[in-house]
């Protein structure tokens, strides 16, 4: 079998990088911390240049010193404890801008091409929009107007696109028609962090580098898959937002699309960027979307964290939220793929806030043994299961059953467990935006979302909010917060004699 030329990997050539919105949140806590990482690793060229742009006033020094306290507070490697720090920041600098000031993309032009003359860097440009959504379309029109969105002859120019992307289906191809007038589609990075995580990665290394499972993976021997995506975070503070938003756009849209797409799809003949987001849109358009009355009230269901004592928070009395809003912080949706593989078999996807505790997880329960041999010494023995946690406790459970020791041929199910830290030490894991940042300078577009896989995945969700919004959906209902989610997702599943799983969450003290 051929072998893959490691090698390559590290090859990151010189670049810059603009971060809009630079001031703000994700580039202190996320981006920042990640390309310091990627510095302290070797891992990217000594030739580089982060240029910060946004509204507020720094100079090149006081935007130095507030990168470096995100760095320091959320970093893997600390400022305070690396003597790479000021080599790091020598290449840092910030440029004041409007983001609407179309005339004010001139200037950044001039300073990135300056800085990129004294430091020696070839034009390898990309353009990262850490702002709100609201004005991605218009930052991207403006670089396309100074001309930065046009390949140079010697380098490339490419946009990196945080979610959300878009409100609905709607928007999302409004935002895509704004931003293909100016940059087209090989230069489009859309992130989905998810996807940068080691852990979904490695479902498909799981999936692709192993010879047993795979013969499994359909509807002859699974009986159905879960894949949940729990929060214990209430809404907190994000309340104005997260109105607007609800769970179907904040989580389902992105990040458990992704998850059903990665663990549905198809093996694509190579890792390739183009082969493996063919088979994850392959798979998302034949999902059979409940929008029927029918299906919607069999199929979905939505809920909201209440209180009933006071003891816990209740969404609608949290900051920025109407107190009538009937946006679902909770909501459970029962998929099936009309395709080959997975005719008849039942994808139950869940993702709430405010529950018992903090697990991403795919669930795979297999079929049951078609005769039993043994009196098992309970009514039904638990078929077999494999469990993929993706956090915060990275590694997979493989549940089968064993006899117990003594007299008879009683059985019992134990686990078989492979855990991430345990087998490659709690640092061994880079953060998600590391591989994003490294993987958009060096061209692989694997792990960002396709046009067509956004587009995709918002007909499905568009089609369960258009049939909620129309009253034909099952009604709201609520949950204790702190409890795993409301009674009527559990009666979804009971309905067909399955009950939700929860094998990768440990304890409370499981935040991270
Ligand atoms: N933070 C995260 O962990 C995270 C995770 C996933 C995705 N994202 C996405 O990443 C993007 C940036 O997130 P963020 O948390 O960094 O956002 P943020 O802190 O709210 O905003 C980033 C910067 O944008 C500018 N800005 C804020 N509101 C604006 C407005 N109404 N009009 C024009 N400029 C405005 C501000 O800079 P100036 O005032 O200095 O211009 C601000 O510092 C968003 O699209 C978000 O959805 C963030």
């Amino acid at each position: 079998m051929p072998k893959q030329d490691l090698a390559a990997i590290h090859a990151a050539p010189p670049f810059s990088i603009v971060i809009f919105g630079a001031s703000g949140d994700l580039a202190y806590r996320k981006l920042a911390p990640a390309l310091f990482s990627l510095f302290c690793n070797e891992l990217m060229s000594d030739n580089f240049v982060i240029l910060g742009a946004a509204r507020s006033e720094f100079t090149d020094e006081s935007f130095r010193q507030r990168i470096r306290k995100g760095v320091e507070e959320f970093g893997r490697f600390k400022p305070s404890e690396n003597d790479k720090w000021a080599d790091f920041e020598s290449r840092l600098f910030y440029q004041q801008l409007h983001y609407d000031d179309q005339e004010a993309f001139h200037p950044l032009r001039q300073r990135l091409e300056r800085l990129e003359k004294e430091r020696g860097v070839a034009p390898n440009r990309l353009f990262y929009l850490a702002v709100p959504p609201t004005i991605y379309a218009e930052v991207a029109e403006n670089l396309g107007a100074a001309e930065l969105a046009a390949q140079h002859p010697d380098g490339f120019s490419r946009l990196i696109i945080e979610k959300p992307f878009g409100t609905d289906l709607q928007s999302a191809e409004e935002l895509n028609r704004r931003i293909h007038s100016v940059f087209s589609e090989d230069q489009v990075y859309r992130i989905d962090h998810y996807l940068g995580k080691e852990t979904v990665q490695n479902l498909l290394v799981f999936r692709f580098a192993n010879a047993i499972f795979e013969p499994l993976w359909n509807r002859h021997y699974v009986d159905h898959v879960q894949i949940s995506v729990l929060e214990s975070v209430a809404v907190g503070y994000r309340g104005s937002y997260y109105d607007q938003a609800g769970v179907m756009r904040d989580m389902f849209q992105n990040h458990l699309m992704q998850l059903l797409a990665l663990t549905a799809m198809e093996p694509p003949n190579a890792w390739d960027a183009t082969q493996l987001r063919d088979e994850k849109v392959k798979v998302l358009r034949a999902v059979r979307a409940p929008s029927t009355p029918g299906a919607l009230r069999t199929n979905t269901v939505r809920a909201q964290y209440r209180s009933k004592d006071g003891s816990g928070p209740t969404y609608r009395q949290e900051p920025g939220v109407d107190p009538k809003s009937e946006t679902p912080t909770y909501a459970a949706l029962t998929f099936f793929i009309d395709n080959w593989r997975w005719q008849g078999v039942p994808f139950y996807l869940r993702s709430g806030k405010a529950l018992a505790g903090k697990t991403t997880e795919i669930f795979i329960q297999f079929r049951e043994v078609p005769h039993l041999l043994f009196n098992s010494g309970v009514a039904d023995l638990a078929p077999n299961a494999l469990s993929i946690c993706l956090q915060p406790h990275e590694g997979f459970h493989l549940r089968f059953q064993t006899k117990s020791p003594g007299a008879g041929m009683r059985t019992r199910d134990v686990d078989m467990e492979f855990h991430f830290a345990t087998a490659f030490g709690e640092k061994a894991l880079p953060l998600a935006y590391e591989r994003l940042l490294l993987d958009a300078v060096l061209g692989d577009a694997s792990l960002f979302s396709r046009e067509d896989e956004i587009m995709a995945s918002w007909r499905l969700i568009d089609a369960i909010l258009k049939g909620w919004d129309s009253g034909e959906g099952p009604p709201l209902s609520f949950y204790e917060p702190g409890s795993w989610g409301p009674v009527a997702a559990d009666n979804m599943l009971a309905a067909s004699n399955r009950a939700w799983s929860i094998s990768c969450f440990l304890d409370q003290g499981d935040e991270t």
